[in-house]
This record gives structure tokens, C-alpha cells and sequence, in this order.
């Protein structure tokens, strides 16, 4: 059996470490929430010039925290060091939106982020390196940094829509007044966007001690005018409310994504943004929510789950017009040469 000791150090980067979700996601990972607690961490902390300094105050605290796990703590703003033989690089470093703003807004500035980022992974990192791109808008950036790094399977670049399903597990849970587990069999389809569709067709939820179809406890009008607007657009609520965009939450579905992908999801689906095989109709290449297991280190599409229209009139339409975004946020980043 493993002990404390026995298993090696994995590298995880994390890029805009001096951000909010760099500070909400930095003590989590060191503290062994990202791997299991079997496993050691040397952190390589990216960040801009202008926040390198910042970053070693961060890094200051990780050292005043003594985490048994943490192996060291290295703060570089040169990707190539950054990169250097890591195993799980999420790349948060990005800007976020304002009020009023769409996460596609944000293209073109963040974009350029990305391909860089791509080619250093390519070029530094571990051969068995598992990217998840956070920063926004996180599906189209996944595909450029993919695009940009030829010699690691596509497989290993992820964007992060745990958080909307998160969302939307947490809004039906507290709909049906059922706890969180006791939510099964949620999908995030498509873009990390306001066209995301978060689907309950196939969703169960257990009432005294039985499963129950989801769509069988709540009324279609709250599904339609509550449930999905609510799920794609909380993003935008938490930057109306909070005044700055989710950062704790995001760092918390950060950890859930790469501990899944890792460890196994023991059965249980979720929903995560990988490269389409073609299935439900995605063109291949893109990077698009699916329903999703993770099974030897690897995520897998679930088949047989598509959006039922006798449940929900509509749900096809929703799949297809999220799919069709991330096709334009392609051609866009296309035509702007960020694909390379
Ligand atoms: P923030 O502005 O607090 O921090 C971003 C950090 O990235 C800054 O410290 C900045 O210096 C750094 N940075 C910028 N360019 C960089 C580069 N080239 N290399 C390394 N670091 C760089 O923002 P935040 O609140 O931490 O959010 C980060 C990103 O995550 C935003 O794009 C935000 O929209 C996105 N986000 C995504 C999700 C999701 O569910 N996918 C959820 C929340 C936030
Ligand atoms: C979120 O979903 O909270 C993030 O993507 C931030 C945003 O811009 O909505």
C-alpha cells in the first residue's frame, strides 16, 4: 500500500498564481486536495513580470504553511521554466470579464495567451502532462494551446465547465430540497458560455432512498425560465454581486476536474470540456462539454445520453446551438492566426 512517502513528486503549474483563484486554488493543491493525499507537490507558479512579486508572497505563505506534501515552490514568469516537467498544468492566468462583458469578449486578449503556453508544454512538459484550462473563454483557449502543441494528445487539453455543473447540481438540489448527493446524472453540453446547456433529461434525483427522474420533481417552466438561465448565466450574477468574478468556486472545480481525472470518478458522471471524437453530433477537434467518466487516468465520453425532446422540447436545439458557438470561437481564433 502507498504510504506518505512512497509515491513520486508530481509538477503541477498553475499560471496567474497571483490571481484570485491562483490564491483560492494554491493551499488547496499543496495541501493535497489536488492528487490525494499520498502524493507529493512542487508547485511552478507563472505569472507576468509586473506580478512576479506578488506571487512570491503567495509563495511565502505556502512555505508558512508547512504542508507535509509540498516538495517546493517555484516562481518564474519564463514559461519553458514553468512547464519544466510538469505533470498537471492548469492554466488560469487570463483576464477576466467585467460587467456587461461576454466571455467571448475576450478572445482575442487572451488568445495570445495560450499558444505560447502550448508550445512550452509541448516542449517542457512531462509526457504524461493533463492540462485544464480555466482561464476564459476556456474552451476556445484549450483548443489553441492544443493546437500548439502537436506531440501531446489532444486528449490531455481540457477546459474547466465543472463549475456549471457544480452550479447546476447545487440550483436542483436546492430546488428539490434534496441534498447535493443525492444529485446524479447532470450534463454541461458545449461552451463554458451563456449557450451552455445544462441538461436534466437524464438526471436523477434520490427521494427517500429512491431514484427518481429529475424532470418528474420539477415544473418544465422552472426548467426553461429558471434552471438553465440561471446555471449558464450565474458567472455573470456572481460578478454582479460579488463585484469580481468566481473565484473560490472556480478554484474549487479546478481540484474536483484534475482529483476526477487523476483518481477516477468511481462510476459517478460529470460533465467536463474535452476534444470531441464526433459524438453527439460535435465536430471532431472541438473542445466541448460532454457527459464524462474518468477510468484509468482517462476521461471518456458516455454514450447514449442524448438530450431527450420528448422530455424537453427543445433540448436538441440547445446542444446544437451551444456546438455552433465553439465552431465561430474556432473560425475567429482562426482567422485571427491563433491556432498557428
Ligand atoms: P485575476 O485577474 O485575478 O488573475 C489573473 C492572473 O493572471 C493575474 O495575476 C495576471 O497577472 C495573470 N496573467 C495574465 N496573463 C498571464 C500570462 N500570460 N501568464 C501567466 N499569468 C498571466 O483573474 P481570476 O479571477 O483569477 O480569473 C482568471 C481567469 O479565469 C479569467 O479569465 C476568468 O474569466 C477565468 N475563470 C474561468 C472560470 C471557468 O469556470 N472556466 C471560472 C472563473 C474564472
Ligand atoms: C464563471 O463562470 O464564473 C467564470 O467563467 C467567470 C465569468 O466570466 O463568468
Amino acid at each position: 500500500a502507498a504510504t506518505r512517502s512512497s509515491a513520486s513528486p508530481v509538477t503541477v503549474t498553475v499560471t496567474g498564481a497571483a490571481g484570485n483563484i491562483g490564491y483560492a486554488l494554491l493551499c488547496r493543491i499543496a495541501s493535497g486536495q489536488l492528487l490525494g493525499p499520498d502524493v507529493p507537490v512542487r508547485l511552478n507558479l507563472l505569472e507576468i513580470p509586473d506580478a512576479v512579486r506578488a506571487a512570491e508572497g503567495t509563495a511565502m505563505e505556502l512555505a508558512d504553511s508547512a504542508f507535509p506534501l509540498l516538495d517546493s515552490v517555484t516562481v518564474t514568469d519564463r514559461a519553458e521554466r514553468a512547464f519544466d516537467g510538469a505533470g498537471v498544468a492548469l492554466l488560469v492566468g487570463a483576464r477576466p470579464r467585467g460587467k456587461g462583458m461576454e466571455r467571448a469578449d475576450l478572445l482575442e486578449a487572451n488568445g495570445r495567451i495560450f499558444g505560447p503556453q502550448g508550445r512550452a508544454i509541448n516542449d517542457h512538459a512531462a509526457d504524461d502532462i493533463r492540462v485544464l484550462v480555466v482561464g476564459n473563454p476556456a474552451n476556445t483557449n484549450a483548443l489553441i494551446a492544443s493546437a500548439h502543441a502537436p506531440d501531446v494528445p489532444a486528449e490531455r487539453f481540457t477546459a474547466m465547465t465543472r463549475l456549471d455543473h457544480n452550479r447546476a447540481v447545487s440550483q436542483l438540489a436546492a430546488h428539490t430540497g434534496a441534498a447535493v448527493r443525492d444529485i446524479e446524472g447532470i450534463t454541461i453540453w458545449g461552451n463554458h458560455s451563456a449557450t451552455q446547456f445544462p441538461d436534466l433529461t437524464h438526471a436523477t434525483v434520490t427521494v427517500d432512498g429512491s431514484s427518481r427522474p429529475a424532470l418528474e420533481l420539477v415544473e418544465r417552466a422552472w426548467v426553461d425560465e429558471e434552471f438553465i438561465p440561471r446555471v449558464a448565466k450565474r458567472g455573470a450574477e456572481i460578478i454582479e454581486v460579488r463585484g469580481a468574478s468566481s473565484a473560490a468556486s472556480a478554484a474549487s472545480a479546478a481540484i474536483d476536474h484534475v482529483y476526477d481525472w487523476v483518481n477516477g470518478t468511481q462510476g459517478r458522471r460529470t460533465s467536463a470540456a474535452i476534444v470531441s471524437d464526433g459524438s453527439y453530433g460535435v465536430p471532431e477537434g472541438l473542445i466541448s462539454s460532454f457527459p464524462v467518466v474518468s477510468e484509468g487516468g482517462a476521461w471518456q465520453i458516455v454514450p447514449g445520453l442524448e438530450p431527450d425532446e420528448s422530455l424537453l422540447p427543445g433540448a436538441g436545439e440547445r446542444l446544437a446551438t451551444t456546438v455552433a458557438e465553439l465552431e465561430s470561437e474556432r473560425d475567429a481564433v482562426r482567422s485571427l492566426g491563433l491556432l498557428g
